[in-house]
C-alpha cells in the first residue's frame, strides 16, 4: 500500500537509533519506521518534496526501478528495508506458514530492479544470509530490520570514513592549504546514499574545513541529476556551486581552475574499472589532457572483485523518452531513435583515486585493487 504526504526531511531517521545524530545534513532520501519506508521521490525535485510510503517489497522494487530513489548505495539501502518489510508482513500477505516462499520472492523481485549498481545485489546477498540462518517468522522479523538498519549506519559511517581519507588523499589539511575548486557528475550526495555522500561528501567535507572555493556540477544530461538534485542538495547546505551543461567541462578544465574531479561508481572492477554515470569516462579523458586529478569515491559494497573487468559489467539502457522529452515536452523530432545507457566504464589507468573507506587506491590496477579487497 502506497501513501503520500509532502513534508522536508529530517536527519537521516534508523527508526530511533542516535547513531550519528550529531551530524547536521539537512537532506535524507530514505525513512525508516519499523513496519513502512518512506523515499523521497526524487523525480520531483526540486519543485516539490514529495515523500513516498511502502509497506512490500514489490513497491519497493517498482520505486527503484522509476528513479523515485537511485545512487547505488541508496538502492543498495532501500532493497534491504524492502527485505525487511517483506519479513514483516509476510504473514498477512501468505499465511505465517509460506514467509520463506514471501522472503525469497521479494529478494527476487527487488534483484531484478535495476541491473548496474553492485551495491544492490551486495545488500541482498547479506540480507539473504541473514534469511537463511532465521528458523521462524518471528526471527526473520527481527534479524532482517536489524540488517537493514546496520547496512543503512555503516553506509552513513562509511561516508565519513571516506571524505578523511580523500582530504589526506588530496595532501589538504585544514587550515594551512588553499581552498580548492572541483568538478562533480551526477549526484553522490545524501540523496544518493545513506547520508552525507560519496563524492558530494568530500566535496561536503572540503565546505566544512573551508578548503572549498568553488564546486562546478555538471548537469548530467539525460536525466539532470546534476542540476535536479545535487544543486539542489549544495544549495540547500549554503555550499557554492555553479551549474554547467556537460558539454561546458572542457573549458571549465582549460580555464585552469578546477584541480580535481571528483565522481561517485555505480561498480568497480577487480582491474580498477569502474562504472559511473553516463559521462563520466569522457571527464576522465578530460582530466588526463588537462592534467587535473581524477578522483573516484565509493564504499567497499561498490567493489565486485568477482570482475575481472569493465568490459564485463552489465550497462542499464532506459526508454529513449528520457532522451527525448522532458516532462512530456518534445526535445527531438517524434519517433528518432536513441542510444540511452545510462552509465558508462572509465578505465582504471584514467583514474588517480579510488577512495573506499577502506582505504585509498592509488594508480589503480589489478595488484592494488587486489592488495586492499583481495
Ligand atoms: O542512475 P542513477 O542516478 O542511479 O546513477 C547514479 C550514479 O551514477 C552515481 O554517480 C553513483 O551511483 C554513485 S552514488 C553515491
Amino acid at each position: 500500500m502506497n501513501s503520500t504526504k509532502e513534508s522536508s526531511s529530517p536527519a537521516p531517521s534508523f527508526g530511533g537509533s542516535a547513531a550519528h545524530s550529531t551530524l547536521s545534513i539537512d537532506t535524507v532520501a530514505l525513512r525508516w519506521h519499523g513496519s513502512s519506508l518512506e523515499l523521497l521521490d526524487q523525480r520531483l525535485l526540486p519543485a516539490q518534496e514529495h515523500w513516498i510510503t511502502l509497506e512490500g517489497a514489490c513497491g519497493v522494487a517498482q520505486c527503484i526501478q522509476d528513479m523515485v530513489v537511485r545512487g547505488a548505495p541508496a538502492i543498495g539501502i532501500s532493497a534491504a528495508y524492502g527485505v525487511a518489510l517483506a519479513a514483516r508482513h509476510a504473514e498477512n500477505e501468505s499465511g505465517a506458514g509460506d514467509w520463506k516462499a514471501e522472503i525469497k520472492q521479494a529478494i527476487c523481485e527487488l534483484s531484478a530492479s535495476r541491473p548496474t549498481a553492485v551495491n544492490l545485489f551486495w545488500a541482498l546477498q547479506r540480507m539473504e544470509r541473514v534469511f537463511h540462518a532465521c528458523g521462524s517468522l518471528g526471527e526473520a522479523q527481527k534479524r532482517l530490520a536489524d540488517e537493514a538498519v546496520a547496512i543503512h549506519q555503516e553506509d552513513l559511517a562509511g561516508n565519513l570514513a571516506m571524505a578523511d581519507h580523500a582530504l589526506e588523499a588530496m595532501g589538504l589539511s585544514a587550515g594551512t592549504s588553499t581552498p580548492i575548486s572541483v568538478l562533480t557528475h551526477c549526484n553522490t550526495g545524501a540523496l544518493a546514499t545513506g547520508g552525507y555522500g560519496t563524492a558530494l561528501g568530500v566535496i561536503r567535507r572540503l565546505h566544512e574545513t573551508k578548503l572549498l572555493k568553488q564546486v562546478y556540477a555538471d548537469e548530467t544530461r539525460p536525466w539532470l541529476q546534476g542540476s535536479r538534485l545535487t544543486a539542489w542538495e549544495l544549495m540547500r547546505e549554503g555550499i557554492s556551486v555553479t551549474l554547467n551543461a556537460d558539454g561546458a567541462a572542457a573549458a571549465i578544465l582549460a580555464a585552469g581552475e578546477v584541480r580535481w574531479i571528483i565522481v561517485g561508481a555505480d561498480r568497480v572492477t577487480a582491474n580498477g574499472d569502474v562504472a559511473n554515470k553516463i559521462g563520466t569516462y569522457s571527464l576522465a579523458v578530460l582530466a588526463r589532457y588537462h592534467n587535473v586529478g581524477f578522483m573516484v569515491v565509493a564504499p567497499s559494497s561498490t567493489v565486485d572483485m568477482s570482475l575481472a573487468s569493465g568490459v564485463e559489467i552489465p550497462i542499464e539502457e532506459r526508454d529513449g523518452i528520457e532522451v527525448r522529452e522532458i516532462r512530456g515536452i518534445p526535445l527531438a523530432p517524434e519517433g528518432v531513435s536513441v542510444f540511452n545507457p545510462v552509465f558508462d566504464v572509465t578505465p582504471a589507468n584514467l583514474i588517480d583515486l579510488i577512495v573506499t573507506e577502506k582505504g585509498v587506491v592509488r594508480n589503480p590496477n589489478s595488484t592494488a585493487m587486489q592488495a586492499l579487497f583481495g
